[in-house]
C-alpha cells in the first residue's frame, strides 16, 4: 500500500516536471537530417580558403524561392562546414507549421528549427541552438535565411 505522503509526492512531481520543461534549456527540436539529401542541389558555395560552407536545398525549395514568399512547412536548408579542406558535419535548418511555438519567444526564428548534424548525419548533442537563432534572428527580413539571394539567382 502506497502512503498517502508518496501518493503526495508523486502527484507534485507528475505535476511539477511539465513546467520545469518549459524553462530556458527544454526547447523542442524538430529538426532532422534528409533522407533523401542525395536530391538536393548546392545552390550556394561560400569559400574561405580553408574554411568553406556549402548551402543545399531540394529543386523543388529553389524553385518556389523565386516567388518571394517566404519558404513553405516542410523546408529543410542545408549547410557543409568544411574545416582544414575537409567535410566535417552539417547545419540544418528546417520548417514545420506551429514549430516556433516549441521555442522561447526571445530565441525564436519563425517557424524554423536549428540543429547541428555530424558526418553520419546524427544530430550532434553537444551543440546548442541558442547560438544559431540569435544569429540567423537578424535576419529576419529574407525568412531568417542568409542565403535567400543566391537561392533566388540559382539557375538549375
Ligand atoms: C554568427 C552567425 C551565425 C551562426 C551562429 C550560425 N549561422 Fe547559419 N548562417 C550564417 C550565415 C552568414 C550564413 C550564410 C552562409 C555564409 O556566409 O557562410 C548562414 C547559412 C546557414 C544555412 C543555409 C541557409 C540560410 O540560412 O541561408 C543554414 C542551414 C544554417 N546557416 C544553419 C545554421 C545552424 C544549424 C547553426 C547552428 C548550429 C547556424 N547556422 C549558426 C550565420 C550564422
Amino acid at each position: 500500500m502506497l502512503s498517502t505522503r508518496r501518493i503526495c509526492l508523486v502527484i507534485i512531481a507528475v505535476t511539477i516536471s511539465p513546467l520545469l520543461g518549459m524553462g530556458a534549456k527544454a526547447d523542442t527540436n524538430r529538426a532532422t537530417f534528409p533522407a533523401d539529401f542525395d536530391k538536393y542541389v548546392l545552390y550556394a558555395t561560400y569559400d574561405r580558403g580553408s574554411s568553406k560552407e556549402e548551402a543545399f536545398a531540394l529543386p523543388e525549395t529553389i524553385a518556389f524561392s523565386k516567388s518571394g514568399k517566404p519558404l513553405p512547412a516542410g523546408t529543410r536548408l542545408i549547410l557543409g562546414i568544411w574545416a582544414d579542406y575537409k567535410l566535417t558535419g552539417y547545419f540544418v535548418m528546417h520548417k514545420g507549421v506551429g514549430w516556433g511555438l516549441e521555442v522561447e519567444e526571445e530565441r525564436r526564428t519563425g517557424d524554423w528549427h536549428f540543429q547541428q548534424f555530424g558526418l553520419d548525419k546524427q544530430v550532434n548533442r553537444t551543440a546548442i541552438a541558442d547560438r544559431c537563432e540569435s544569429c540567423h534572428q537578424s535576419a529576419e527580413r529574407n525568412d531568417f535565411t542568409f542565403t535567400i539571394d543566391r537561392m533566388r539567382d540559382y539557375l538549375p
